[in-house]
């Protein structure tokens, strides 16, 4: 397929681009349609007082903003300079938000000028508060709300969409907003701060992310009563009527957007995202972050704490607290690298223990509450409640939490495991902060600094008898925006769950014997655009192989055809070159 039938497979209205171009490099990429002060006006656009004095007169917009002309840089400085003055992270990440509304490219320089300061204001755990707290700040519409309203005419409403060549949508319906449960509309936080990051980790362009809002309701009682509530103020949607409403919006989704536009489920409630995920997989462009890409990162985490550790992924004995999306399918994908390793599934099963709100997952559990899911995985075991014991009683080698319940690795069971080993792994994977098992400086402390340790939300180093720890992060974003970006440009049409795997081993390969000798188990923050695009070389490489690109002719060189599709955020001249150069 050459670029223009891709172009019509897309769907788009506007053939005019194959992959994400955006603009060859030195000429403009600005509509000769619209006003000059549609430049101020519009965030793709504007460069504030960073146009020119050419650009100012040929715009006509000379006098509206005062003499100084600033470069880009001064510009970042000038953001920063407000950006530290705020003490508050939910103020910090409200002039970001609105920094983005006003000079978009500004916004993702400034993401760019450190990263790991900058998620944690964009993402979690700032944007759980942004989420708790979306009603009182809303103030731009960033994406698209779907309400159950729009029933039978969803692709009507999508076609309200500005942008006509979308190619990857952040949808999540806000029933499981992180570890805060039913946050209903308000969960608008989620797509949003994924897709910057899309843009920021892996330069997809931002006109090309949709992020939606599925408002079907909320089950959540004061979010209902909440005068400022943004959403529909009814029970949440369940049962068929919700399925063919999901249905309606996926095929809606395909003829407006084409069948390889990336549909990426976020945060949605356990039962329904398991389900969805199975039905959706195999016929649409669609994976699930919580599980799938969750899983990734996880086990990324796993194989390098692996590295430090010397052994084999074999040998090894994961317990799970929890067993919901997080743990469900952080142990579906050890599973299969288990079997990679050259385990029969049988002896690979043996291998990993979970833990759910009604004790160990065992083969008949008078407490039942096993879904087909956790079946999978239960041992044939006597019932123990508590974690406590279970971990007394199966010796984990890897300890992962997963449950949202802050505290829940306490002393004891730290304690306990670092007495079966000499060098335990401890994932406190549960977001916000205050919901982790515990935090870096209590593993380290009552494993007497012996542990590895990796959290989902951020934690400073900690010193411990002198030497510096540093904690992993088990992000999300090392793998979700680097797996997006090779499914786009080999034009993939669905999202095998290898993908995922392939995109560990990557990760878990690009961190250096220095990452790990400091404990760090990622490669630091800074380096996560390179991260991205080594995944994306992967996973295109992956979808060549299988049969799975639609892109053709197949690109000789991944990487230098990635680095040409990404989303250049230092502004484009407003005029041609050529023409400056006559007047
Ligand atoms: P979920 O709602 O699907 O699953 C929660 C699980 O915890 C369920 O199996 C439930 O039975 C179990 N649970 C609840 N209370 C328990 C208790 N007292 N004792 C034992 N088990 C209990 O939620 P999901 O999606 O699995 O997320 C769980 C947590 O993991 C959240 O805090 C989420 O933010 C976090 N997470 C972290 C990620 C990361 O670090 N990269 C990515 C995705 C999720």
């Amino acid at each position: 397929m050459d670029c223009k039938e891709f172009a019509k497979l897309n769907g788009s209205d506007d053939e005019r681009d194959c992959i994400g171009l955006h603009g060859t490099a030195g000429e403009s990429d600005v509509p000769s349609k619209i006003s000059g002060l549609e430049h101020l006006k519009n965030k793709k656009y504007n460069k504030g007082l960073a146009f020119c004095l050419e650009e100012r007169q040929l715009l006509g917009i000379h006098g509206l903003l005062p003499a100084v002309v600033k470069t880009e840089e001064e510009q970042v400085t000038h953001s920063l300079i407000l950006l530290n003055r705020l003490e508050n992270n939910l103020d910090k990440y409200m002039y970001l938000s609105d920094l983005a509304e006003r000079n978009e490219r500004l916004f993702y320089k400034v993401l760019a000028s450190d990263v790991s300061k900058m998620m944690p204001i964009v993402y979690t755990p700032t944007v759980g508060l942004a989420c708790q707290n979306f009603s009182k700040i809303f103030t731009h519409p960033k994406g698209m709300y779907i309400t159950l309203n729009d029933s039978g005419h969803i692709y009507d409403v999508l076609k309200n969409w500005p942008e006509t060549d979308v190619r990857a949508i952040v949808v999540t319906d806000g029933e499981r907003i992180l570890g805060l449960g039913d946050l209903g509309a308000n969960g608008m936080g989620i797509p949003v701060g994924k897709l910057s990051l899309y843009t920021a980790l892996a330069g997809i362009k931002p006109s090309q992310c949709l992020p939606i809002t599925l408002d079907v309701g909320t089950n959540n009682q004061s979010l209902r009563d909440d005068l400022l509530y943004v959403g529909l103020r009814r029970n949440r949607l369940s049962g068929v009527v919700y399925d063919e409403f999901i249905d309606e919006f996926m095929h809606a989704v395909v003829r407006r957007f084409g069948q390889n536009c990336l549909i990426q489920f976020e945060d949605f409630g356990n039962a329904n995202a398991f389900r969805l995920l199975a039905k959706y997989r195999d016929n649409f462009c669609t994976f699930n972050d919580d599980i799938q890409g969750t899983a990734s990162v996880a086990l990324a985490g796993i194989l390098s704490s692996l590295k430090i550790k010397d052994t084999a992924l074999k040998e090894n004995t994961i317990l799970f607290f929890g067993a919901g999306e997080a743990a469900l399918g952080i142990a579906g994908l050890c599973l299969m690298a288990l079997i990679d390793n050259g385990l029969t599934e049988e002896e690979a099963k043996k291998r990993i223990w979970m833990v759910d709100s009604k004790g160990l997952i065992v083969v008949d559990r008078p407490k039942g509450g096993l879904t087909s899911h956790k079946l999978r995985f239960a041992q044939n075991h006597e019932p123990i409640d508590c974690l406590a014991e279970v971990v007394k009683a199966v010796k984990p080698t890897v300890l992962i939490g997963a449950a949202a319940v802050g505290g829940a690795f306490t002393q004891d069971i730290l304690e306990s495991m670092a007495l079966y080993n000499d060098i335990p792994i401890i994932f406190a994977l549960s977001n916000p902060t205050d919901k982790a098992e515990c935090t870096a400086e209590e593993a380290y402390t009552h494993t007497k600094g012996t542990c590895i340790f990796a959290s989902g939300s951020p934690f400073q180093p900690v010193e411990y008898n002198g030497k510096l720890l540093h904690p992993g992060q088990g992000n999300n974003s090392y793998i979700f925006p680097g797996v997006a970006l090779g499914v786009i440009c080999a034009g993939m049409l669905t999202i095998p769950e290898e993908i995922f795997l392939i995109a560990a081993e990557k990760l878990a390969s690009l961190c250096t014997p220095s990452d790990l000798a400091k404990g760090s188990l990622y490669p630091p923050l800074h380096k996560i655009t390179k991260c991205s695009v080594e995944i994306a070389i992967s996973v295109m490489d992956y979808a060549y192989k299988n049969g799975l690109a639609t892109v053709r002719p197949e690109p000789a060189d991944k990487a230098k055809f990635i680095r040409a599709q990404m989303y250049n955020p230092n502004y484009q001249p407003t005029f041609p070159k050529t023409w400056l150069q006559k007047l």
